[in-house]
């Protein structure tokens, strides 16, 4: 009697309680295309972006010698070791909106000597500590190329020209000399200058045409000395402003090496009101991530356009700021535009990355916005303290691919769907190093089901598997200076390989980055 009760209980329990694996997963499936490998990802598609800003420059990375932060020339020793891990490969500066106010001569010589201006874009005072000496030894301490955005809102193109002499002329001439007396006797490498910045609104509100022709005639001075090559940067457009790359292209497109391209995902799509970097539900969750998907549409369609012009794909398409835009949080003024950073934003870059891989063959550059204490940091320091966000560690995990050869993934996956809303629950992409280790790189963007995926790679015999893992228990879960472990990569344990076939188990609201042999 006792046994048959225990047996129906049983039976009842199994028929009402779904396995734990069916509730709380999803199936999908991931073709890994090793046979038909692609093109080269720009290791540039992982660049920074550091403006005169809030807390960036003066206290993110400049202290000064005198501080007693712990620093070399200047230059935090704490910020330093954490972005050389990144392996940096191109850093853009000084703006953004500030550059179309900026003047060189002012961040040259003693910095005693040097002139305070106001920071008309960000608001306080410039003491102009950190210029064009401070930013060109940064990118040696990183290793990084330098992206210098130059003014054209208020500058002129001689002063413009100028500059791009002092910085990389090794002749016997007046400004290569002042550079010499300012203590540098080798002339500087710089590798790309763009010609304003946002010139359809905070750089000069200018019509298309009236900035192709600008364009054309700033790009005229920009020469190239003692050995030095410049690509050559034109502004692009925002979003969906499609009229504004098709205006660029067809009256400049010939004169450029490169046209940007500038896209925020804001939680809300409202400026008025982004929504919070910290407190926010699903909804928010996965109306950000629905919106930081249409880079890649976006892409796709600047892309289209361009390839009118220039089908070769000679022009790169620049995306030098991108990342997510919250409102500030209430409390202490922590400075213009500073902003904390959740596994939400972990998620989003990877996203982000996978796209710009997927679209290499014509993206050559992306600048994150920004590197310290700005929007979408990699890093936040409150005086000597430091802490690595979410972003950061994504950075760290997908360094593998810079330079890699992109592999084509076919992905079939369930949409995680909230409300009349929908979006693929996983986003992917691969390459192979030089080395011929392939890289995959999976997030899953769906927060509450793990995603059991059977991978095939076409193409090679694999016969190890490693890999890290982040995620977290929330999806507002960050790092502070009191707690800055809370969201960090781990070992990842969840794959079975089977020959030629994987099953991953990737977890709810995570970024994986694996490496097969
Ligand atoms: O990244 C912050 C600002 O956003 C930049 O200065 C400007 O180019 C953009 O509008």
């Amino acid at each position: 009697m006792h046994t048959r009760l225990l047996t129906s209980v049983l039976i009842a329990l199994l028929v009402c309680v779904p396995p734990v694996h069916a509730q709380n997963s999803y199936e999908a499936t991931l073709s890994i295309r090793l046979d038909q490998p692609r093109w080269s990802i720009n290791r540039n598609i992982y660049g920074q972006f550091a403006e005169h800003l809030g807390r960036l420059i003066y206290e993110g990375i400049w202290v000064g010698e005198n501080s007693p932060i712990p620093n070399t020339r200047g230059f935090r020793n704490d910020v330093l070791a954490a972005l050389k891990e990144l392996h940096v490969p191109v850093l853009r500066w000084p703006g953004g909106c500030f550059a179309d106010e900026y003047h060189w001569r002012d961040g040259i010589g003693p910095r005693d000597k040097r002139p305070r201006r106001p920071n008309a874009s960000w608001g306080g005072v410039d003491t102009n500590a950190f210029g064009t000496h401070e930013f060109l030894e940064l990118c040696e301490l990183l290793g990084a190329d330098a992206y210098i955005n130059g003014n054209v809102g208020s500058g002129s193109p001689q002063e413009m020209m100028e500059w791009i002499e002092y910085m990389t002329s090794d002749a016997d001439s007046d400004l290569a000399n002042l550079r010499r007396r300012n203590g540098r006797d080798k002339p500087w490498k710089v590798p790309y200058f763009a010609v304003g910045n946002e010139t359809w609104g905070c750089g000069g509100n200018m019509r298309p045409e009236f900035y192709a022709d600008v364009y054309r005639r700033y790009a005229t001075f920009i020469k190239n000395h003692s050995g030095n090559q410049i690509q050559k940067l034109a502004v692009g457009a925002y979003d969906e402003n499609y009229n504004w790359t098709e205006v660029l292209m067809s009256q400049a497109g010939k004169q450029m090496d490169g046209l940007s391209l500038h896209y925020y995902t804001l939680p809300t799509g409202n400026w008025d009101k982004k929504g919070s970097a910290t407190q926010f539900d699903e909804k928010a969750w996965h109306t950000t991530l629905l919106r930081t998907l249409r880079m890649d549409e976006f892409i796709q369609r600047h892309s289209a356009i361009m390839d009118k012009y220039d089908p070769q794909k000679r022009v790169g398409l620049m995306v030098d700021e991108w990342g997510l835009w919250y409102d500030k949080e209430p409390g202490p003024d922590l400075g213009a535009l500073y902003q904390q950073n959740t596994l939400r934003d972990a998620v989003a870059a990877g996203i982000n990355l996978n796209i710009f891989h997927k679209h290499a063959d014509r993206v050559k550059m992306t600048n994150i916005a920004q590197m310290i204490n700005v929007l979408q940091a990699m890093l936040l320091t409150d005086k000597d303290k430091m802490v690595l966000t979410p972003t950061y560690h994504v950075f760290r995990m997908y360094r593998v691919h810079q330079g890699a050869t992109m592999i084509p993934v076919d992905l079939s996956t369930p949409e995680y769907k909230l409300g009349e809303a929908s979006v693929p629950a996983l986003s992917a992409s691969a390459s192979r190093d030089a080395e011929g280790r392939l890289h995959v790189s999976v997030v899953n963007l769906d927060p509450n089901r793990a995603a059991e995926i059977t991978t095939t790679i076409w193409g090679g015999p694999i016969r190890s598997v490693t890999g890290e893992v982040l995620t977290a228990p929330a999806i507002n879960a960050m790092n502070t200076f009191d707690r800055p472990n809370t969201v960090k990569p781990s070992p990842f344990s969840g794959y079975k390989l089977e020959g030629s076939r994987l099953r991953l188990s990737i977890p709810a609201k995570s970024v994986v980055v694996l490496e097969l042999k």
